[in-house]
């Protein structure tokens, strides 16, 4: 056994936390669940809370965050996995106080552990990661309430410079439906454009709140990832039979809604939690991305590749606010 690199959070007794980046021993894993070589993983909003020791999502010190991993197998104790199967891993308690992917090696419990689609590389599993997982949910629960495919139809997303916002830019296009961009990042708008926005608008004018019960009609289908003011608006301006996606709380957790959207024109407002989804319906997701080409031209417009040493500098930035597209982490 050797040691290998891993991020860790630390607190103090005095609660001081601190994110680094240090070798650990292999024997600290223990001997339960498949043991995997990592070599990619990403970067979440809940790995940024994770690396503050924000109680809500990691209570044990020292932790290693990171809720996505991809790698190879080297070890299945319950026969499931073969050694150099590539497997996937995330969710469920994965990098909240489970030690996570943020690292080169980790054991998972099995029943966490998804096999790769033949066609998807390690390092593209790593863009989708949780953002690909949650919008693709978001997407499955719109069709099937709609019982229709919904190409040709408006849909705005909001957040949309961030890593949810970006994918959904990309699998609502890919989708065929007409995507609107709200951001907070005009020098962005090409970007966004480059990833299959068809407008781009500020999104200012959605964070405050408006005193009309119902807005003009601007869209049927929509993502959100903000909530707050930001989600009341979208349902507001929501045309019938329409239904918006709530996956996030990047503005607020808050949500003081009217009714009229639902009663007057039928609006449905959809749930969204990609983590404690049946691994089973995890795979048929995976495999839905795994269709997805993601062209050089898409990943030079979303992605940015790190080493895992400078994790520790991109959780602070997520964490001001200052996240921007998928951070892809090479780990090896
Ligand atoms: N439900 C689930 O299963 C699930 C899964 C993954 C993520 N999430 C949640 O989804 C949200 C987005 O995640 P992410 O990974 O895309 O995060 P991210 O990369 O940090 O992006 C968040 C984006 O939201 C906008 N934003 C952030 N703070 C804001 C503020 N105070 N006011 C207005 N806009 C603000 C910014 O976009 P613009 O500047 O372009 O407006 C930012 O780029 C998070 O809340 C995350 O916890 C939920």
């Amino acid at each position: 056994m050797s040691d290998f690199s891993s991020v860790r959070v630390h607190r103090s007794k005095n609660g001081q936390v601190s994110c680094v980046l240090e070798n650990v021993a292999e024997s600290t894993l223990g001997d339960r669940g498949v043991l995997i070589d990592v070599y990619y993983s990403g970067l979440n909003f809940k790995d940024a809370l994770s690396s503050a020791a924000n109680p809500g999502v990691s209570r044990n010190f020292p932790h290693t965050p990171g809720i996505d991993a991809a790698g190879i197998v080297r070890d299945d104790p319950s026969g499931t996995f073969k050694a150099g199967q590539r497997v996937l891993v995330s969710g469920y308690d994965f990098g909240m106080n489970t030690p996570g992917g943020l690292t080169q090696v980790c054991r998972a419990p099995v029943e966490w552990v998804c096999e790769c689609p033949e066609s998807l590389s390690l390092a593209d599993a790593m863009i989708y990661g949780t953002p690909g997982l949650t919008v693709a949910q978001g997407l499955d629960k719109i069709k099937r309430l709609q019982r229709a495919e919904i190409d040709g139809e408006t849909f705005v997303i909001t957040g949309a410079s961030g890593a949810v916002g970006n994918l959904a830019i990309i699998l609502a296009s890919y989708s065929g439906c007409k995507v609107i961009a709200l951001s907070g990042k005009a020098q962005l708008y090409p970007r966004l454009r480059e990833l299959g926005a068809s407008e781009c608008m500020p999104s200012s004018e959605w964070l405050e709140p408006q005193k009309k019960a119902l807005l003009k009609p601007s869209w049927r289908l929509g993502f959100d990832t903000l909530g707050g003011d930001a989600l009341v608006n979208l349902l507001k301006a929501t045309d019938h039979e329409g239904a918006i996606v709530s996956c996030g709380l990047a503005l607020s957790a808050d949500l003081t809604a009217n009714v009229y959207p639902f009663i007057l024109r039928g609006v449905s407002l959809l749930g969204v939690d990609s983590a404690e989804q049946p691994l089973s319906y995890k795979h048929r997701l995976w495999q839905q991305l795994a269709e997805v080409p993601l062209t050089q031209k898409v990943k030079d417009a979303m992605v940015r590749e790190i080493s895992l040493a400078q994790v520790p500098d991109y959780l602070s930035a997520m964490l001001k606010g200052q996240g921007q597209g998928r951070v892809l982490v090479k780990t090896r």
